[in-house]
């Protein structure tokens, strides 16, 4: 049995898609994102590809800021014929993994690995293997609800378009319809085809998944494929 906190929704004074959200993408759109990448992202990247290597999969599922990994579990065993692999920067979160797995059938998957590094840098890494990474998930990313925090959020960021390049299906999770919204609005400028829903029968694969249906909150979810 797994202890359950309670948690609060997200509050924040923005009540609708934020004002600057368009143009922010239009501008990221002509702009390189050129922070350097440091070695730790770099070794996380080395160890990916070993894995992936010794695998012999040919198919990858890319689990972003995946916590404890208890999702990249989920998926690797609903796709034995894929690689999965989680990356999240939080040694503390990655740490729990064992812990999370602990007396789960999940435990059995031996498809998939999870890596600490910054996703900043391992979606430009990875982007040599895009016509092998087939779906894209990102769960409860941090909401950052303030609102002059829009480009701490992925679709204000300046990746977001070479991010939704990764996959032809990228997922969204999160427990802020506002944040659901925007990711939907900036992907569908861009050109992609999307949906966004609230999430019924929920059977929690994450951490924070679990969390937030225990609390009572509604859960959205967005997909976004590639025209
Ligand atoms: C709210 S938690 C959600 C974790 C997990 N997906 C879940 O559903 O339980 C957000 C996660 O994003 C990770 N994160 C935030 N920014 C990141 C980045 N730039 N690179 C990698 N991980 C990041 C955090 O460390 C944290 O584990």
């Amino acid at each position: 049995m797994k202890n359950i906190m309670i948690s609060r929704t997200v509050e924040s004074t923005q009540t609708s898609i934020h004002g600057n959200l368009e143009s922010l993408v239009v501008k990221h759109m002509h702009s390189e994102y050129l922070r350097p990448i440091p070695d730790f992202s770099r070794l996380a990247f080395q160890e990916f590809e070993r894995r992936f290597a010794a695998s012999e999969k040919s198919h990858i599922i890319l689990d972003s800021c995946c916590g404890t990994g208890e999702s990249t579990l989920h998926l690797a065993m609903r796709h034995p014929d894929c690689f999965v692999v989680g990356v999240d920067k939080s040694a503390h979160r990655l740490g729990k993994h064992s812990a999370s797995a602990a007396g789960s059938e999940l435990f059995k998957a031996s498809n998939y690995t999870i890596l600490r590094a910054d996703v900043e840098d391992f979606w430009r890494l990875t982007s040599k293997y895009s016509s092998q990474i087939i779906r894209h998930c990102i769960f409860y990313p941090n909401p950052y609800p303030k609102s002059h925090h829009i480009m701490r959020r992925w679709h204000g960021h300046p990746l977001f378009a070479p991010m939704l390049r990764l996959a032809p299906e990228t997922e969204l999770r999160t427990n802020w319809r506002i944040y659901a919204e925007e990711f939907a609005f900036a992907s569908s400028l861009l050109g992609y085809t999307v949906g966004l829903h609230e999430m019924r029968d929920i059977q929690p694969v994450s951490a924070f998944e679990r969390k937030y249906h225990a609390s009572g909150h509604a859960l959205f979810q967005v997909v976004v494929r590639q025209p």
